[in-house]
């Protein structure tokens, strides 16, 4: 094999969430994230249906060139399909850009430490020697190629374009910062511009990227990429996400919140262009670690932490944790104590669930089942839990599967908070006149499932969720609703059972809520 230069490094990821989950002495589900500059969740867009044609068709190679992605992606970036360059994410593109420009001998300008590695990865895979930071043509050297990153990994910082040439912009975060080299590539063909959908478009997993250039270089390029560099599976997931691209305002305006949070307890995070914030600190190792040791991974370097924004109640987490760490007050609320994450994904539908039972009402419902998650959140608010309840369901074929998915998720988040229901008051009840419904609601937490439901009427699936959420919270929930409206009647029920919950889910005693002494 080729020798590699003394000095190379390979690319190191953090441990894996089974590894930080057995470190932290938790279920890997309730890991969490900062390290990856990755949503959350995915797009609504990316289910099982999106690749259902493609994985029909699997045992052939992608077909016609990916020609519809590349019009697709054109469309998006505002160029034609002949300036796409496809890759296996945005990693691929460099490496490919530095084979390309750059070989034994030659010397690569990097963009000013720190930043992200796998420029002077790939540069030195060529065989090239690096230069950090070096990025104007007139300096002395000869410098075959100059990486930009905009905005730039890790700092989050948006910095002028240099005026080197050949010069690769990755642009990894364009859509947080919305400021882009593209148009250069009309005028310059010595400009490459690299995307990927690993980031806005939550879809990491898929490794799926691309470059965009003037005609001559995007060929130049094309000839010198793997034939078929994308799954064609990817490709469709990347097809379907373009086809309703994600609105990143909320994530902008969380990374200022965040930010704001950081500051209140003492630390100065540095503005940011992306979906993360860079946090200078004294032990950033030390730090980092000992928010391992919590389930909570962030990106470590000696002298700084890397945070990307997940939302509110994650961040929040993340807040406190710190806060602990550093033995500061939490300048936000805790959350409440039984707290649970679970994820349950079927063919129809994928139903991420935070559900805290010990919380402040703080609810949030969006599976996409309309009014049933309105009845969802009412049910939690009454409850008292911090719930946030999100997922995407085929709602092409009705609410049918989202609403009773959604349901089904939320009791098995309730029982697994419940964990062995040592304590609990066990029984509740309540009473809730809403105009002119009344509902009265009884349920028992002691394990056994049971739906008894009288709704004098239902707006269609009422009485088929409450009944999916007994049965998979393993309680036993009784509802009398009558009145002259649909909705008022399945809504007092609703409300109605939340209040019997936030009974039934009162702690106690140390004991088992059971004369059998087993539940
Ligand atoms: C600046 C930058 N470029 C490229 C990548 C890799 O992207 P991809 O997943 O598309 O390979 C990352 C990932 O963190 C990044 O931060």
């Amino acid at each position: 094999m080729r020798q590699l230069a003394p000095e190379f490094r390979a690319y190191e990821w953090a441990p894996p969430t089974d590894e930080v989950a057995r470190i932290a002495g938790i279920d890997p589900s309730q890991v969490l994230r900062f390290d990856q500059n990755t949503p959350p969740l995915p797009l609504p867009s990316t289910r099982p249906g999106a690749i259902a044609g493609a994985l029909a068709r699997v045992s052939g190679y992608p077909g016609g060139g990916y020609r519809r992605l590349r019009a697709a992606i054109a469309a998006y970036a505002g160029v034609e399909p002949e300036n796409v360059v496809l890759g296996a994410g945005a990693d691929d593109l460099i490496l490919l850009c530095a084979r390309a420009f750059a070989g034994p001998g030659d010397t690569v300008a990097l963009p000013p430490p720190p930043t992200y590695p796998l420029f002077r990865i790939a540069a030195q895979l060529a065989g090239a020697t690096t230069e950090p930071g070096s990025s104007r043509s007139d300096e002395p050297g000869s410098r075959v190629l100059t990486f930009a990153c905009r905005p730039n990994n890790p700092t989050g910082a948006l910095d002028a374009l240099p005026d080197a040439r050949p010069l690769v912009v990755d642009e990894a975060y364009f859509e947080y910062a919305g400021e882009s080299a593209v148009p250069l590539i009309a005028e310059d063909d010595e400009v490459v511009v690299i995307r990927t959908f690993s980031k806005a478009f939550a879809l990491a997993g898929a490794r799926i990227g691309y470059a965009l250039a003037a005609p001559e270089t995007a060929a130049e390029l094309n000839a010198r990429q793997a034939p078929a560099p994308v799954s064609s599976l990817s490709a469709e997931l990347a097809l379907a996400a373009l086809a309703a691209p994600p609105d990143v305002a909320p994530v902008v305006e969380e990374r200022e919140r965040l930010a704001s949070a950081l500051r209140a307890l003492g630390l100065d995070p540095l503005p940011s262009h992306a979906n993360f914030v860079y946090v200078p600190v004294d032990d950033g190792a030390g730090l980092g670690d000992r928010l391992l040791r919590q389930g909570m991974v962030v990106r470590a370097s000696p002298q700084a932490i890397r945070i990307s924004v997940l939302d509110r109640e994650d961040d929040d987490l993340l807040v406190e944790a710190l806060a602990r760490v550093l033995d500061r007050p939490s300048p936000v609320a805790a959350a409440g104590g039984r707290r649970v994450r679970t994820l349950r994904a079927t063919a129809e539908t994928r139903i991420a669930v935070r559900l805290a039972l010990d919380g402040a009402s703080r609810v949030r419902v969006a599976s996409g089942a309309g009014l049933y998650d309105h009845f969802l959140e009412q049910l939690a608010f009454h409850a008292g839990f911090d719930l946030v309840l999100e997922g995407a369901g085929d709602l092409e074929t009705g609410e049918h599967h989202t609403a009773e998915d959604a349901a089904l998720a939320l009791g098995g988040a309730l029982d697994r908070a419940l964990g062995d229901r040592r304590g609990i008051a066990r029984y509740g009840d309540a009473v809730v006149p809403m105009d002119d419904a009344l509902a009265r609601a009884a349920v028992d937490l002691g394990g056994r499932a049971q739906a008894e439901l009288r709704l004098e009427r239902d707006p269609g699936l009422a009485g088929h969720v409450l009944a999916s959420l007994a049965q998979s919270a393993r309680a036993a929930i009784h509802v009398e609703a009558s009145g002259r409206d649909d909705h008022h009647v399945a809504e007092a029920a609703f409300k109605a059972v939340g209040r019997a919950l936030r009974v039934a889910v009162r702690r106690e005693s140390e004991g088992l809520p059971s004369t059998k002494g087993v539940l």
